[in-house]
Parts: structure tokens; C-alpha cells; sequence
């Protein structure tokens, strides 16, 4: 199977067997045949973070299932169940159809409902873990069913138990629940002014979703147009102490808040675009032109050009600022 179409940096590489299963029910019984026996599979949602090294060695499992329903709606707020299968941006789109604010911050971000907690997607000062009611799951080693609560999916930043023990479970439906009062969430630099230009005094759930997309549009590569995995590095977690240090020798170095007193969150992008990477390209690899945490593939990169050219802008963000980065998508057929 080809699955340059089905990874959005758009990659060259191919897999031995991959199933489409629409009714997750099946998935014990798919676990029974010889193919798919004796190691887990690689699941793959819409491949937005994803890069292909070399071809997996693995099964592929495409959860295809496609319903949304709510499960509860009362005073407290609203319960919505997605399957895996779900286009996160359709989600987001009819949630707020559907009456329901919070994820509007969140809007476009390409990929599945399924994929959303494996990372905990972020965007405009939102992560999603906030809106995760439980998460159901497969483990294909036990042949057991999951239902996860927001603790037991021990969501960080871009973290979480699935991304710590990856393949471990496959994600089958999510859960998510939306409280009925609207909370406008404008504190991420940029929306506020992106209103402020639309016109809008008062904001609505639908028009903080369209000055995101409209920012998105402005700042990221479509994938359409150009193959890439929007971030390609995590921004960096460092102790206090060194970010106070960068930040007296560079004063324009975004530094966020990291989790805790003693941990402080720097923008990978500042850094990368520093070390002079923004627009560069090295055959048909190279850094968007746009943002610099942006990896592109012009055209035939290969999986491995993309992966030496990212290991040279770390390796160069850690020469000169001795930050290490780790990158964001997960990497098939190479260890970072
Ligand atoms: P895939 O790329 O197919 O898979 C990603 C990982 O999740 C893989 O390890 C895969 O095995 C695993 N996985 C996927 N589905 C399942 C499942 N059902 N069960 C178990 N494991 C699974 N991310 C953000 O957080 N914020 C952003 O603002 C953002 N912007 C982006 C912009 C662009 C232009 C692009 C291309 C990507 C962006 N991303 C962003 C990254 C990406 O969209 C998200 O990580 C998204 O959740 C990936 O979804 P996917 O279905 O494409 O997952
Ligand atoms: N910047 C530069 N050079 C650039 C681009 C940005 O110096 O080329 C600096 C600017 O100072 C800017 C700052 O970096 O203010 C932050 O940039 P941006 O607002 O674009 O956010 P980011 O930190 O680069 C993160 C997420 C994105 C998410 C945006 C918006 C990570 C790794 N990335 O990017 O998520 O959409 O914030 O919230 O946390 C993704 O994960 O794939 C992704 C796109």
C-alpha cells in the first residue's frame, strides 16, 4: 500500500498490510488473523504527524469509523462521543453548530478525534486534555477494552500516556465535555488584535474559530499545497535559571510559562530562525519560508532528507544556545 497520500509531509514509503476498520467492535477479531498476531500495529490517523523514515515494518490499522452522538446533555453541559475516525476540524465545526463553545480555539487543526489526546493538540493558549471526558481504547497485547479518564491519560504538554507508551493502545472513540457557559479564551497573543480587525467587539465561540483559521491560514503552509507536519519540533522545556540566562542575552526570545515556578517554555521558532533556518532548503527539504518550525517537503524530499535536515537544525540550536529540541511527529524507521 502507498501512503504518501496518507502522511501530509507527503513521503514516499509503503506498508506490507493495512486495514480499515470501520466498526471498532471488530478489532479483537482482526487480532486473530495471522497478519496482524504477534506485534502491534502502527495506527494511522490523518499521517499530520507523522514522518516516514524508512517503510514500517508493521500493519497498518486506519480507524475509519466516522459517528459523532451526544451521550449526555443536561445543566452541567454536554457529553459529545467521537469516533477515532472523525475529522478533528469537522468536530470542532459541528460542536460549535451544535451550540456547544470551547473548542473553538482549536479549530483547524488537521488530523483525527482520534489522534487529539495522543499528543494533547494545543493551539491559541487551549490544549485539549481540558475538554477530555474519557477516552475508549483497545489494548491489542491483552485483548482488553480501556476507558481512560482525564487523569489516567496523564496529559502534559504534547504528552501524554499514549505518546509515553506508543502502540501500547489504540484509540476508539473519544469523549468530550463541553460546559454550557461560553468562556472566551483571548489570551494567546494575536487573536485579540486578529478580532479587533474583523470587527468584532464581542466575541462569539464562531468568531474566535475564524480569527484562528484566518491566522493558521496566514502563518502555516497548507498541507495541500505543501507537503508538512506543521511543528516539527516541541517547544523546549527548560529549567528557569537558563531561560533567565537566554533571555539577558536575548532579549527578543519568546519565554512562556512551562508548567511550573521552576520550568519555563522557549519558542523553538525563535531559536531555529536564529540560527538563520527559516526558508532554507537543501534539494526539495527545507524550512517553510513562513515559520521556522516548520519542516517542507518541495516535492521528492525523502523521509530521511527530512530527518537529516532536522537533526542539523537541532544540532545547531544546540551549539549555539545550548538547547537541545525533540521533535514533535512520531518518527517510523529511524530513533531520534
Ligand atoms: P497521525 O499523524 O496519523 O498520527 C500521529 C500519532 O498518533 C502516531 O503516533 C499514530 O500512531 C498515533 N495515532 C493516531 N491515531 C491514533 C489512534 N486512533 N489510536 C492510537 N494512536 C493513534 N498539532 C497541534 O497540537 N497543534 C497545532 O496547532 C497543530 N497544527 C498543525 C498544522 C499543520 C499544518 C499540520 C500538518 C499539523 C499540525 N499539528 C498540530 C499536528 C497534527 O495535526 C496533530 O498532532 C494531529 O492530532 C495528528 O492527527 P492525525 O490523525 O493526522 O495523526
Ligand atoms: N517566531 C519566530 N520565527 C518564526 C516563527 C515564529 O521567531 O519563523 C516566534 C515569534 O516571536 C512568535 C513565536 O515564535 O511570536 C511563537 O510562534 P507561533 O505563535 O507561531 O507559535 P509556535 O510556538 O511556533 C505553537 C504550537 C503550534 C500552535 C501555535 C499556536 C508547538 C510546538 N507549536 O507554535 O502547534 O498552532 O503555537 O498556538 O507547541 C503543531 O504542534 O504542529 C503546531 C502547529
Amino acid at each position: 500500500v502507498a501512503l504518501q497520500s496518507r502522511n501530509t509531509l507527503g513521503v514516499g514509503a509503503r506498508a506490507t498490510v493495512l486495514a480499515e476498520v470501520t466498526d471498532a467492535a471488530a478489532l479483537p477479531a482482526l487480532f486473530e488473523r495471522p497478519e496482524f498476531s504477534g506485534q502491534p500495529p502502527l495506527v494511522l490517523g490523518g499521517g499530520s504527524n507523522v514522518l516516514f523514515v524508512e517503510d514500517p515494518q508493521r500493519p497498518l490499522l486506519v480507524l475509519a469509523g466516522r459517528q459523532t452522538r451526544v451521550v449526555r446533555n443536561d445543566a452541567d453541559g454536554t457529553i459529545l462521543r467521537a469516533d477515532a475516525g472523525v475529522p478533528w476540524h469537522g468536530f470542532v465545526l459541528d460542536a460549535l453548530a451544535r451550540g456547544h463553545a470551547g473548542l473553538e480555539n482549536l479549530a483547524l487543526i488537521p488530523g483525527t478525534v482520534g489522534a487529539a489526546p495522543i499528543q494533547n493538540i494545543g493551539a491559541y493558549g487551549v490544549e485539549v486534555r481540558e475538554f477530555i471526558h474519557a477516552v475508549e481504547a483497545f489494548e491489542p497485547a491483552r485483548g482488553q477494552w480501556h476507558r481512560l479518564d482525564r487523569d489516567a491519560c496523564a496529559f502534559a504538554y504534547r504528552d501524554s500516556v499514549f505518546k509515553q507508551q506508543p502502540d501500547r493502545f489504540i484509540v476508539t472513540a473519544v469523549e468530550f465535555a463541553l460546559r454550557p457557559e461560553f468562556t472566551p479564551r483571548l489570551e494567546y497573543a494575536g487573536i485579540g488584535e486578529e478580532l479587533a480587525a474583523m470587527g468584532v467587539a464581542h466575541p462569539t465561540p464562531g468568531a474566535i474559530a475564524e480569527a484562528v483559521i484566518a491566522i493558521r491560514r496566514r502563518k502555516l503552509p497548507d498541507p495541500a499545497v505543501i507537503g508538512n507536519a506543521g511543528s516539527f519540533f516541541k517547544n523546549p522545556i527548560v529549567p528557569t535559571l537558563k531561560a533567565e540566562a537566554l533571555s539577558s542575552e536575548h532579549a527578543a526570545l519568546p519565554v512562556f510559562r512551562g508548567g511550573d515556578d521552576d520550568s519555563r517554555k522557549l519558542s523553538a521558532a525563535w531559536l531555529i530562525d536564529a540560527c538563520g533556518w527559516k526558508g532554507h532548503r537543501d534539494g526539495d527539504a527545507g524550512v517553510a519560508a513562513s515559520h521556522a518550525l516548520v519542516l517542507v517537503n518541495h516535492g521528492d524530499a525523502s523521509g530521511r532528507q527530512l530527518f537529516d535536515l532536522a537533526r542539523r537544525i537541532a544540532g545547531s540550536v544546540h551549539e549555539r544556545f545550548g538547547v537541545a529540541l525533540e521533535p514533535e511527529p512520531r518518527i517510523i524507521g529511524a530513533s531520534w
